[in-house]
C-alpha cells in the first residue's frame, strides 16, 4: 500500500510536525513533538547518559530496547544524548512494520529531528544494523516484539512505546511484560511508557515489575515507570494508587490480544497485595484478603 495512504504529516499544537497513522487513527508524540517527548518521557527519566557512563566500567555495553521504533523519535533522541558520552551502547529497536520509518525519511526536512541521521537510518533499514556513532551499535529486530525478545541481549533500559492499549492491546499484556522482565533476569532495568492507565500499571506489577509514577510530558501530568529492582524507582506506586485500583472501572490486568476493560477481580487484587511492593500497604489498609493471610 502507498505510504501516503497509511500515514500523514500533521502539525501539532507546539507548531512542530509529527506523523499520524491512518490505520490506527493515532498521532505520535501528540503532546509536544517527537524529540521533546522522547527526552521528557524516556531519555531523561532513564538517566541514559549517566547510566551508560556508569556501565562503561563493567566491560559490557549499556543496552537500550526501543520497543516500537516507529519513526525513530526515541532512538534519535537517545543518539543525540549519546553524542558526548564515550561509553559503549547498543540500541535494539523492535518494529513490526518499518513503513512508518520510510515515510519519516521521506519527510525528514519537515520533521526536523532526523536531519543528519538519514544515513544510519537508511543503513538500519537496509541491513538491520548501523553504527550511528563510533561507540553506538544500532540493531533492528523486525517482526512481532514478543517473538523477538529472545534474540536481543538483556536490557538496562526499555522505552515501551507501541500504540495505545486500546488500539494495540497485544503489546500491553502480561505475556509481553513478563517476557521482557524474564529477559532482564538479575539485571537492573527501567521501563518507561506514556500511559498512566491503572490497568497497565496492574498488568506490569503482576508481570514481575516494581511500578512507579513516571515523569510528566506535554499535557500529561503523569506517566508510568517500572523497574526490575525497587531502588531504581523514585516514586513507587503507593496506598493512594491502591485505593484507585479498588475504585477504578478499568483496573483489570490485560491478558491476551483483545482489549478488555473492567474492574479488578478479587484474585488479581489478592495477587497484587501479595507482591513485596504492596504487601505492607495492603496490610495497613486492611486490604489483605483472607485467602492470602
Ligand atoms: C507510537 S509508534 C512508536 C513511536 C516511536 N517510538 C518514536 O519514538 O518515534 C508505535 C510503533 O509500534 C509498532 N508496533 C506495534 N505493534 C508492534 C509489535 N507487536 N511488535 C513490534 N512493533 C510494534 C508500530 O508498528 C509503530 O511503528
Amino acid at each position: 500500500m502507498d505510504l501516503d495512504a497509511l500515514f500523514e504529516l500533521v502539525r501539532l499544537k507546539s507548531g512542530r510536525c509529527s506523523i499520524r497513522c491512518r490505520t490506527h487513527n493515532e498521532t505520535m508524540h501528540i503532546g509536544t513533538d517527537p524529540c521533546t517527548e522522547a527526552a521528557e518521557l524516556h531519555v531523561r527519566p532513564q538517566r541514559i547518559a549517566e547510566r551508560a557512563r556508569e556501565a562503561a566500567g563493567s566491560g559490557t555495553p549499556f543496552v537500550v530496547w526501543d520497543v516500537g521504533l516507529g519513526p525513530a523519535g526515541n532512538a534519535i533522541a537517545t543518539l543525540e544524548t549519546l553524542r558526548t558520552v564515550e561509553a559503549p551502547v547498543e540500541i535494539h529497536s523492535f518494529e513490526i512494520d518499518t513503513r512508518v520509518l520510510e515515510f519519516a525519511l521521506r519527510h525528514a526536512q519537515a520533521l526536523g529531528y532526523l536531519a543528519g541521521w538519514e544515513e544510519p537510518v537508511r543503513a538500519l533499514l537496509a541491513r538491520g544494523e548501523a553504527r550511528p556513532l563510533p561507540h553506538v551499535l544500532w540493531r533492528l529486530h523486525r517482526g512481532d516484539y514478543l517473538g523477538q525478545i529472545p534474540s536481543a541481549p538483556p536490557p538496562a533500559a526499555i522505552f515501551h512505546d507501541p500504540y495505545s492499549p486500546a488500539r494495540n492491546p497485544a503489546m500491553w499484556n502480561t505475556d509481553v511484560f513478563r517476557a521482557a522482565r524474564e529477559r532482564v533476569g538479575e539485571g537492573r532495568c527501567l521501563l518507561t511508557n506514556y500511559t498512566r492507565s491503572t490497568a497497565v500499571r496492574v498488568t506490569l506489577a503482576l508481570s514481575g515489575w516494581w511500578v512507579g509514577y513516571g515523569a510528566a510530558t506535554g499535557e500529561k501530568e503523569q506517566t508510568t515507570v517500572a523497574a526490575s529492582v525497587p531502588e531504581l524507582l523514585k516514586r513507587p506506586l503507593d496506598g493512594a494508587w491502591l485505593r484507585r485500583v479498588r475504585a477504578s472501572t478499568n483496573a483489570a490486568p490485560q491478558r491476551g490480544g483483545a482489549y478488555a476493560r473492567g474492574p479488578i477481580g478479587e484474585a488479581d487484587f489478592a495477587a497484587l497485595c501479595a507482591l513485596p511492593q504492596f504487601a505492607q500497604t495492603c496490610r495497613l489498609m486492611g486490604e489483605v484478603p483472607s485467602s492470602t493471610e
